[in-house]
């Protein structure tokens, strides 16, 4: 490299160095540095929402996990102290009684609504289809968001495995356990 080309990129280099300090100077003149709201204003970084909701549980794009793949290698015992949460409303045994919710014996693959004797809301009744394990797993997520105006009032079992677990216990509540997935 020739001792020309050295000075030219030297000089370039000090040229663009004064142009971005006369920009800069240029920009103190447009922003007022005495004008303590225009500083705030013209220096605030806004931090967008989903930056502080990346592992935020109600971010828009819900992901239900499937309880297909896990309900295998669930624990029967857990799924039976998980229904201590559903057994203020509901019994499992054969020829339970109704409560406040259907008696649940023999649930899974079964039509919705078809306890005899239950008054179930119009919504349920309506609804159709059977609970296959992944429909009552998704029911028990969030039971009112599942089936809008159902009359169960439970919030829903936010983790998977609570929830593969409990399929798992109710699987058994039956003469002839449907097969696993
Ligand atoms: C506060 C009372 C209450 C609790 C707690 C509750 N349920 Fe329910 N459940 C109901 C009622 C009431 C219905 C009928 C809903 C309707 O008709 O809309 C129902 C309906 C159901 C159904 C539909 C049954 C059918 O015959 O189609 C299933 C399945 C169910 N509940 C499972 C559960 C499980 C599992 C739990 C525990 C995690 C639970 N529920 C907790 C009151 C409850």
């Amino acid at each position: 490299m020739s001792g020309l080309e050295v000075n030219k990129i030297l000089a370039s280099i000090i040229l663009s160095l004064i142009v971005v300090k006369a920009i800069g100077h240029l920009g103190n003149f447009i922003i007022d540095l005495n004008d303590t709201e225009m500083l705030q204003t013209a220096y605030k970084i806004e931090v967008p929402e989903t930056f502080n909701n990346v592992s935020g549980s109600d971010s828009e794009e819900e992901v239900i996990e499937p309880i297909s793949l896990i309900l295998a290698n669930g624990s029967f015992d857990k799924g039976q102290k998980i229904f201590k949460k559903c057994s203020a409303c509901h019994t499992y045994k054969k020829e339970g009684a109704n409560k406040v919710g259907p008696n649940l014996w023999n649930l899974i693959n079964s039509p919705k609504a078809n306890v005899e004797g239950f008054a179930y809301s119009k919504e349920l009744a309506e609804f159709g289809g059977q609970w296959g394990y992944e429909e009552l797993a998704l029911f028990l997520y969030k039971p009112k968001e599942y089936i809008k105006g159902t009359k169960m009032n439970f919030s829903g079992l936010k983790n998977v495995q609570d929830r593969a677990n409990l399929v798992l216990f109710l699987r058994e509540q039956s003469d002839k356990p449907a097969p696993l997935p």
